[in-house]
């Protein structure tokens, strides 16, 4: 009979991803996924060290599972907990919660089947927190799981940059980039799974620098020429980049890759020069300008969102105030801001100067306020247009489909089950904070291509 896999994935686009190879790798060993953990025979927590909040849930999660699993010691539940707490907890997660089974590293999945087998055997918990040699990659089998319409592929993993408030590069290790030939082989598998959009995963995604069919390095822009050639995608994204890696090449295929979505999401972090130095970001808020003016110039429909980080260190109202500045000059139309969480080994974390609680707060506030108004502002410039939108979830009512716009807007359609999966015009005919709703225009209501290309020059 088959066994229950029940999978939590917590933080990043990256954990997502790999929650998806670690199903593919051990359905062989008999493990079919489920929704629930009520009758699961493996519970895994791919867990994200980012932030304390995001840490401390993966402990009253596992608070639940010990409940579940004691309550049915006739069916025997392994608990295992995966991801960045993993790596930075390792055998601390055991000592404080010794009902987990097992501990395992984002660097080391290819070795859960045996770590399976041998805590079984062992009746102990089996731990690996190994940067192997060979990446993981290199070991995991190939894609088999549909990922639907919208699929992520991760092209690079861990980061080399060390800002001072974040724990990436301990958790996930140094910059590591997958072959183009692997990238192009795995995407051309999802595309023939179903998928019709791509995003390129990376922590760093545009420090890409992975060996080309030719022998040589390539960069993000030469590798996402390669992805767009592949027929049936039609839609690239890459997700997260940082603004030191955006060379020529990367603004180059912004002009001339009509698929590649006019939307970046490009941390900033702050707008203060002074804290951007003292997070070791390496750049300036003009440094960071120039980055957005080049790619406008490639391209002049694209927007930006970004991250933000309230009350670092000795951050005072005037370097908030530049951050405010800054986000007005950029126009972001999406942002996600953080109150900054000192994490245990990073050097921001051991700073004097730490911002008082209440004004951690009153700054998100006042930043997320900023970055609504910007948002909402944009949707409505979008009222009476036409976007294209890939639809790949049911909305909250009956017959509702939800999906995005190239601008990575939230767009639903009443009576939409008919456009599952599909890419399709919409007309906008309300816009709202988060979200747009619109009509599908019919296939009969659209213009012939003859008058589309006049209307689109006229
Ligand atoms: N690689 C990306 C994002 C990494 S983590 C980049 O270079 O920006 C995602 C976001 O979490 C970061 O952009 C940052 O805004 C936030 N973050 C990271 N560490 C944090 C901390 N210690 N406290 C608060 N927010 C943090
Ligand atoms: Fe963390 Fe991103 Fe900085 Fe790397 S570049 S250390 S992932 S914030
Ligand atoms: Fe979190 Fe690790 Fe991603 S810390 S944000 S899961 S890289």
């Amino acid at each position: 009979m088959a066994k229950k896999l029940y999978i939590k994935t917590y933080g990043c686009q990256m954990n997502a991803y790999d929650s998806v190879r670690m199903s593919e790798l051990l359905a062989p060993m008999g493990y079919e996924q489920t929704d629930a953990p009520d009758h699961a025979d493996l519970v895994i927590l791919n867990t994200c060290h980012i932030r304390e909040k995001a840490a401390e849930k993966v402990y009253s999660d596992l608070g639940r599972m010990r409940d579940i699993k004691q309550s049915r010691p006739e069916q025997k539940m392994l608990i295992g907990v995966a991801g960045c707490v993993a790596q930075a907890e390792g055998e601390e997660i055991v000592s404080r919660a010794p009902y987990v089974d097992l501990v395992v590293g984002p660097q080391s999945y290819q070795h859960l089947p045996n770590l399976i087998r041998e805590t079984i055997r062992s009746n102990t918990a089996a731990i690996n927190l190994a940067f192997p040699e060979i990446s993981k990659f290199d070991q995991l089998t190939e894609a088999t799981l549909t990922q639907g319409s919208s699929a992520f592929v991760s092209i690079q993993e861990g980061c080399d940059k060390f800002c001072t408030f974040c724990v990436v590069p301990y958790t996930r290790g140094a910059e590591y980039s997958r072959s183009v030939r692997d990238v192009l082989e795995e995407t051309r598998k999802l595309v023939d799974l179903g998928a019709i959009e791509i995003t390129l995963l990376g922590q760093n995604v545009n420090a890409y620098h992975g060996i080309g069919m030719d022998g040589k390095e390539w960069g993000l822009g030469k590798l996402i020429r390669e992805v767009a050639k592949i027929q049936g995608i039609k839609r690239i994204r890459y997700t997260t980049s940082h603004p030191n890696d955006v060379d020529d090449e990367l603004i180059a295929a912004h002009g001339d890759i009509e698929i590649l979505m006019p939307m970046l999401h490009l941390p900033v972090q702050s707008g203060s020069n002074k804290i951007l130095k003292a997070m070791n970001r390496k750049h300036t808020a003009s440094d960071y300008l120039v980055v957005i003016e080049k790619l406008r110039a490639a391209r002049p429909d694209i927007q930006f969102s970004s991250d933000f980080i309230v009350g670092f260190p000795g951050e005072t109202d005037t370097d908030f105030e530049d951050t405010l500045r800054l986000v007005e000059t950029v126009g972001f139309t999406q942002g996600y801001s953080f109150k900054f969480s000192p994490r245990p080994g990073t050097p921001a974390a051991e700073k004097a100067q730490q911002v008082e609680e209440a004004v951690l707060d009153a700054r998100l506030q006042t930043l997320q306020n900023l970055l609504a108004v910007q948002q909402e502002k944009f949707n409505k410039t979008k009222l009476g247009t036409t976007l294209s939108v890939l639809f790949n979830r049911e909305g909250r009512l009956e017959g509702q489909m939800q999906g995005r716009s190239p601008f990575m807007q939230s767009v639903y359609v009443d009576n939409g089950a008919a456009y599952a999966n599909r890419l399709v015009d919409v007309h906008i005919t309300g816009a709202y904070a988060n979200s747009l709703k619109g009509e599908v225009i019919s296939t009969s209501q659209r213009l012939n291509p003859q008058q589309e290309r006049v209307a689109h020059y006229g």
